[in-house]
C-alpha cells in the first residue's frame, strides 16, 4: 500500500494532521493501536490554549469546542492561606478552553472520517524502515495479527511517549530527561465544580489541583509519592487529602469513579527528525502536567509541520521540512521552561529546608504582586502565539 503521509496514532497530534493536511489536498493514512471506542472515552488532558481552540473551529474540526466548552479566563493560585486570581484576560489579553481531549479526539474522527480518509483501529505499529530513503515504510500488525505494510513519501509519529518510531529518529531513550520525586494522584468524581476557576494550591501537605471536566464531572489531583498504590486510599482519605490541600475552599464531594497516577517527566528526544520520518507530540517531548501544556505543545508542532509538509510535497520544496527541528524546539524548550517551574514552584519538594519552603513561597508572592510575573504566568498558560495556518 502506498500514501503521501503515514502517521502513527490517532491521537489530538496525529489526527490534526491528517486534517490540517486533507485541507490541502493531500492524502494520508493514519493508524493506531487503540480501539474507536477506547480513544474516544478515554479522560486525559482538558485545557485548551486560545491558538488550539481557534485551530480547531477556523479549520472545520470542531464546533462544539465553543457549545461544550467553556471559556475561563483565569486561574486561581492559593498558597500561605492565601488566594489569588491570575487574570489572563486583564493581563495577556487571552483566555483558555476548558474543553477535555477525548471530545476535540471525537471531532476529529469524525471530521476525517466524513472527509473519507483512511483511519485505522487497532492497527500496531512495529516499526519504521528505510528511514533515510525516498520510500519509507511503516510495518504494522493489524487486530487479527495480519501484517501491514505503508510505503509513504514522509512518516510521522504522533504515537506518544512510548513511540515506536521514536527508536528509528533518535533511539528510544535518547533525549534529554528529568526526573521529579513527586507525581500526581488523579481523580474524576461525579459533582458539581468546586469554584469558578481551576485552583492550584502549593499548601504544607503537598499540592492540589481543582480541575473540572464538565457541569456534572470534576477531576482534581493532588501530589503523592510516585509509587503510591491507588486504591490504597478510601474515598472519605481521599477527599479528607484534597480537602486539607485547599484551605479556603469547601470542596464538592461526590462518587469517585476513576482513580491514576501521574508520573512526573521532563524529556525532549535528540532529534525529531531523520530523514524522512518526523516524531511530533509526545513521541518528541513530554513535559510534567503542570500548567497543561502537554497537547497544546503537540498542536504547535502538527501546526509546523503541516505547513512543512505540504510545501514539501506539493512545491518540492524541503526548506521548511529542513527548519522544523529547529523552530518547533523554540517552543518546546519554552514549555519545558514553564512546565518546569510551574511544578518546582508548587509543589512540595520531599528534601525542601525551612529555607527552600520559605523561599517558594516568597516566589510566589513575587508572581502574584507582580504585573510583570502575572502576565508572564498568563502568556504561557494562554499559549504564545501560534504558527499560522493557510
Ligand atoms: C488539568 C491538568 C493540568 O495539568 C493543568 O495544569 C490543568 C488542568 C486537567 O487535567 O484538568
Amino acid at each position: 500500500e502506498r500514501t503521501r503521509v503515514a502517521i502513527i496514532g490517532a491521537g489530538p497530534a496525529g489526527l490534526l494532521l491528517s486534517h490540517l493536511l486533507g485541507r490541502q489536498g493531500i492524502e494520508s493514512i493514519v493508524i493506531d493501536q487503540r480501539s474507536r471506542e477506547q480513544i474516544e472515552t478515554t479522560i486525559r488532558a482538558g485545557i485548551l490554549e486560545q491558538g488550539t481552540v481557534e485551530i480547531l473551529s477556523e479549520t472545520g474540526a470542531s464546533d462544539r469546542v465553543h457549545t461544550v466548552g467553556r471559556r475561563h479566563e483565569g486561574i486561581e493560585l492559593a498558597f500561605a492561606g492565601e488566594h489569588h486570581r491570575i487574570d489572563f484576560a486583564a493581563t495577556a489579553g487571552r483566555a483558555v478552553w476548558l474543553y477535555p481531549q477525548h471530545e476535540a479526539l471525537k471531532d476529529l474522527i469524525a471530521a476525517r472520517l466524513a472527509a473519507g480518509q483512511d483511519l485505522r483501529f487497532e492497527v500496531t505499529a512495529e516499526r519504521v524502515e528505510d528511514a533515510e530513503s525516498d520510500r519509507p515504510r511503516l510495518i504494522a500488525r493489524d487486530a487479527s495479527g495480519a501484517p501491514v505494510e505503508i510505503e509513504a513519501d514522509w512518516i510521522v509519529g504522533a504515537d506518544g511517549s512510548r513511540s515506536v518510531a521514536r527508536s528509528s529518529v533518535s533511539g528510544q531513550r535518547a533525549g534529554y530527561f528529568r526526573e521529579y520525586p513527586f507525581a500526581w494522584f488523579g481523580i474524576l468524581c461525579e459533582a458539581p465544580p468546586s469554584a469558578e476557576e481551576l485552583i492550584y494550591s502549593n499548601s504544607a501537605e503537598g499540592f492540589a489541583l481543582i480541575s473540572q471536566r464538565s457541569p456534572e464531572v470534576q477531576r482534581m489531583y493532588f501530589q503523592c509519592d510516585p509509587e503510591a498504590d491507588p486504591d490504597a486510599l478510601s474515598e472519605a482519605e481521599l477527599w479528607e487529602t484534597l480537602q486539607a490541600r485547599v484551605p479556603g475552599t469547601t470542596l464538592k464531594e461526590g462518587r469517585i469513579f476513576q482513580r491514576d497516577i501521574l508520573r512526573f517527566r521532563s524529556f525532549v528526544a535528540h532529534e525529531l527528525r531523520r530523514g524522512r520520518v518526523v516524531l511530533v507530540g509526545d513521541a518528541a517531548h513530554t513535559v510534567p502536567p503542570t500548567g497543561a501544556k502537554g497537547m497544546n505543545l503537540a498542536v504547535a508542532d502538527v501546526v509546523l509541520l503541516s505547513e512543512a509538509l505540504r510545501s514539501a510535497l506539493a512545491d518540492g520544496d524541503d526548506a521548511l521540512v529542513d527548519a522544523y527541528p529547529e523552530t518547533a524546539l523554540q517552543r518546546i524548550w519554552k514549555a519545558q521552561h514553564f512546565s518546569w517551574w510551574m511544578t518546582s514552584m508548587l509543589h512540595l519538594q520531599p528534601e525542601a529546608s525551612d529555607f527552600d519552603r520559605l523561599r517558594q513561597l516568597g516566589e510566589l508572592r513575587t508572581v502574584v504582586e507582580s504585573e510583570a510575573g502575572r502576565t508572564y504566568l498568563a502568556e504561557a498558560y494562554t499559549g504564545w502565539p501560534m504558527p499560522g495556518i493557510e
